[in-house]
């Protein structure tokens, strides 16, 4: 049996993030820059049924049945052996990887559970639909942080651009000029899980305020997809520096991801903001496309470890 081999890409969120899981639209798009990738492989010489489980990068090396209950790839395998109906596979190897940096705002974790679930099912023989791929995905998100939105596994299942509110059907938008973002990782770790609880928090004791802060986020989300549906990208780039000024306000930048939001426009970015969950991680920057190598130097310069420029088309990968 041929090996099967599933990959599946990064992602950013453009506009929303925080709000979406206070039930407010969020636009995110996939980075293919930077993916995660599963390889299932039989394995004649193991005993039928037996599942290895490899992810080199973490030094993980051992039977699926040695991984702890609630483990996120232990998870992945066991739903698709649920929905597949298979009590017993062929014996075989899974191998995980991926380049997407992990704890940075990327979907390191969505982009695995996708992968996995994409070649471990086809490996089965039950190839699972997307639906079912992004549902099995949106269980892994509950493991990492308790009240995923599930805006993540969404856009990475579909890997395309998405205008998306929490438990409705996406919505895909038509994206009239291509447009060119530079990533910028602060290379500090970031803990979605932290900075969703530190917000959940202070709802919680200043509820009016915080849905008001939501509102308006979700109010310049709209503006920014109907901007970019009518192409107007110096538009989306004010309308970014609107809604990194309101993640500012509920307390999830830090120093280094202000320092580069600074160093982006400072370079000429037509705007700039935290992208994620915040804390840390990566921020972005829409520019003019002749611009992109010199804000990404400008980024390296303000201390980012790493930058990427991608471009968010329609729906094909840049
Ligand atoms: O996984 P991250 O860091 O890209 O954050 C996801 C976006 C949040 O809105 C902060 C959380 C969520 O579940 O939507």
């Amino acid at each position: 049996m041929p090996a099967i081999t599933a990959t599946a890409p990064g992602k950013i969120i453009l506009f929303g993030e925080h709000a979406v899981v206070y039930g407010r639209p969020a636009i995110a798009a996939p980075v293919f820059q930077v993916s995660a990738r599963a390889v299932v492989m039989a394995n004649p010489g193991a005993p039928a049924g037996h599942i290895q489980v490899q992810a080199p990068e973490i030094g993980l090396d051992t039977a699926f049945t040695d991984l702890p209950a609630g483990h996120p790839l232990a998870t992945v395998i066991m739903g698709v052996l649920l929905s597949s109906g298979l009590t017993r596979v062929p014996a075989c190897t899974i191998r995980v990887s991926s380049t997407i940096p992990m704890a940075a705002g990327l979907g390191s974790g969505a982009a695995i559970s996708v992968a996995l679930a994409r070649a471990f099912s086809t490996f089965c023989g039950k190839s699972l639909s997307d639906a079912d791929i992004n549902d099995l995905a949106y269980e892994v998100e509950k493991i990492h942080h308790g009240t995923p939105s599930g805006i993540d596994n969404t856009v990475i299942t579909y890997a395309m651009p998405i205008y998306f509110v929490r438990s409705q059907p996406i919505e895909r938008f038509s994206v009239a000029r291509p447009f060119t973002i530079v990533i910028g990782d602060t290379g500090c770790p970031a803990s979605t899980a932290e900075t969703v609880s530190y917000v959940r928090a202070a709802w919680q004791v200043e509820r009016t305020h915080y849905e008001g802060i939501f509102d308006r986020v979700g109010f310049l989300t709209n503006l920014a997809r109907d901007a970019i549906e009518h192409g107007e990208l110096e538009k989306v780039g004010d309308l970014m520096e609107q809604n990194h000024a309101l993640l500012y306000e509920i307390g999830v930048s830090s120093p280094e991801l202000e320092e580069l939001v600074e160093a982006a426009r400072a370079a000429g970015a037509w705007g700039a903001k935290l992208s994620g969950g915040g804390g840390g991680g990566n921020m972005i920057a829409l520019v003019d496309a002749d611009l992109a190598p010199r804000v990404a130097a400008a980024l390296m310069e303000a201390g980012a470890v790493r930058t990427l420029i991608t471009t968010i088309t329609p729906s094909n990968p840049a």
